[in-house]
C-alpha cells in the first residue's frame, strides 16, 4: 500500500459510503471515550461489547457522568443528551453484534487476545465491515493475517482522554485497502478528530515520541538527578506540557508504559530504548498510576 510515505500523506479523503452503525469492543476508559464521541460527535448508533456486565455498567455509569458534566456547563442541552445515550446499546458477546458497518476494538493490548477477536469477529460478520483496531503498540498486520478478509483491518489509535484529544493515528498494515483506509480517515474526521498516517511500526508515530520521553524522565529521577516535582514542573512550565512526563506516565500506567517501551526494545533492536529499571520496579510492585492508586505520585 505504501511505496512511499510522502505520497500516502497526500491521500484525498473520500467517504463515498458514511459508516451508520458502529460497533466497539471493549467498554474500557477507551472503548468508552470512543463510544461516547462516535454516538454524539458523529450521530453514530453504537453498540458496545464487553463480555463483563460489571465493566459494561461501569462504562456507561462514566459515560453519563461525563455528558452530564456537560450539560452542568452548558456544552451540550438535555435532549443531547437523551440522544447520545439512547444511541448506545449493549452487549456481553459478540455473537450479539447487530451487523454494524465498522467494528472497533479496544480490549487490552494482548496480542493472543486480539488475533483470536478478530479471528472470530471475520467469521460472523460480511467480509465488507471494516475492523479497525485501538492497539497502541501491537503490528497491525499480524492482527490482520488472524483475520478473514485483512484487507478490511486497519489500525485507529485513539488517545487519551478520547473525547478531549483531538488526534486520531490511523495505520494501515500491509494488507489494508485503500477503501478501508479511506472509510476510517472519513469516520474519524467525522467524530471531529484529525487524523495522520502511520506505517506499522512499533510505537507508530505518537509512541515512537511519547514513550522514549516519559522513559527518559524515570531514569533522570533513577539517577537522583531531580525530584519527581522538579521534573514534571520543568517539563510543564518549561514546555507547556499539559501534565509532566511522571504525571503523564502514571495517567497512562504505567504497566502500559512498560509494555510499549518492551516492544521498541525488542523489536526496533536499539538499546536506547531499553526501559528504565525504576519503571519496572514500580510495575513489579503493581505501583500502576492512577488506577491503583500510586504511581510516581500518589492518588487517594
Ligand atoms: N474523559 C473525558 N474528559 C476528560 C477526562 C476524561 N478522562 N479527563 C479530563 N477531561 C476533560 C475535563 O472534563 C475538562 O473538560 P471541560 O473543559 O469541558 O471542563 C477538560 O478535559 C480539562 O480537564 P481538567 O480541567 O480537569 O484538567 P486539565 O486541564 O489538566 O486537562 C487533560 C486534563 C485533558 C487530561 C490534560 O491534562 C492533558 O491533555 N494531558 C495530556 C494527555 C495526553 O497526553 N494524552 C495522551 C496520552 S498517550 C495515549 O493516549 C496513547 C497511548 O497509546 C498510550
Amino acid at each position: 500500500l505504501f511505496a512511499s510515505i510522502g505520497s500516502a500523506s497526500v491521500r484525498r479523503i473520500s467517504d463515498n459510503a458514511p459508516v451508520k452503525r458502529l460497533c466497539v469492543v471493549g467498554a474500557g476508559q477507551m472503548g468508552v471515550g470512543i463510544a461516547l464521541v462516535a454516538a454524539r460527535a458523529a450521530q453514530l448508533d453504537v453498540q458496545l461489547v464487553d463480555r463483563s456486565p460489571q465493566q459494561l455498567e461501569r462504562g456507561l455509569a462514566f459515560l453519563d457522568r461525563l455528558l452530564a458534566k456537560d450539560v452542568a456547563k452548558g456544552k451540550c442541552s438535555e435532549a443531547e443528551r437523551r440522544d447520545s445515550t439512547a444511541r448506545i446499546t449493549t452487549a456481553t458477546d459478540i455473537t450479539q453484534i447487530a451487523t454494524p458497518d465498522f467494528v472497533v476494538e479496544a480490549v487490552p493490548e494482548d496480542p493472543q487476545l486480539k488475533r483470536r477477536l478478530f479471528a472470530e469477529l471475520s467469521e460472523q460478520l460480511p467480509p465488507e465491515t471494516i475492523l479497525a483496531t485501538n492497539t497502541s503498540s501491537i503490528s497491525i498486520t499480524s492482527i490482520a493475517a488472524a483475520a478473514r478478509h485483512p484487507p478490511a483491518v486497519i489500525g485507529m489509535h485513539f488517545m487519551n482522554p478520547v473525547p478531549v484529544m483531538r488526534l486520531v493515528e490511523v495505520i494501515p498494515g500491509l494488507q489494508t485497502s485503500e477503501h478501508t483506509l479511506a472509510t476510517t480517515q472519513a469516520l474519524a474526521q467525522r467524530m471531529g478528530k484529525t487524523t495522520t498516517l502511520s506505517q506499522d511500526v512499533p510505537g507508530f508515530i505518537a509512541n515512537r515520541l511519547l514513550m522514549p520521553y516519559i522513559n527518559e524522565a524515570v531514569g533522570v529521577l533513577q539517577e537522583g538527578i531531580a525530584s519527581r516535582e522538579d521534573i514534571d514542573t520543568t517539563m510543564k512550565l518549561g514546555t507547556n506540557m499539559p501534565m509532566g512526563p511522571l504525571t503523564l506516565a502514571d495517567f497512562i500506567g504505567l504497566d502500559t508504559c512498560l509494555a510499549i517501551m518492551r516492544v521498541l526494545h525488542e523489536e526496533l533492536g536499539d538499546s536506547k530504548y531499553r526501559p528504565a529499571v525504576l519503571l519496572r520496579k514500580y510495575v513489579d510492585a503493581g505501583w500502576l498510576g492512577v488506577k491503583s492508586g500510586k504511581g510516581f505520585f500518589d492518588y487517594p
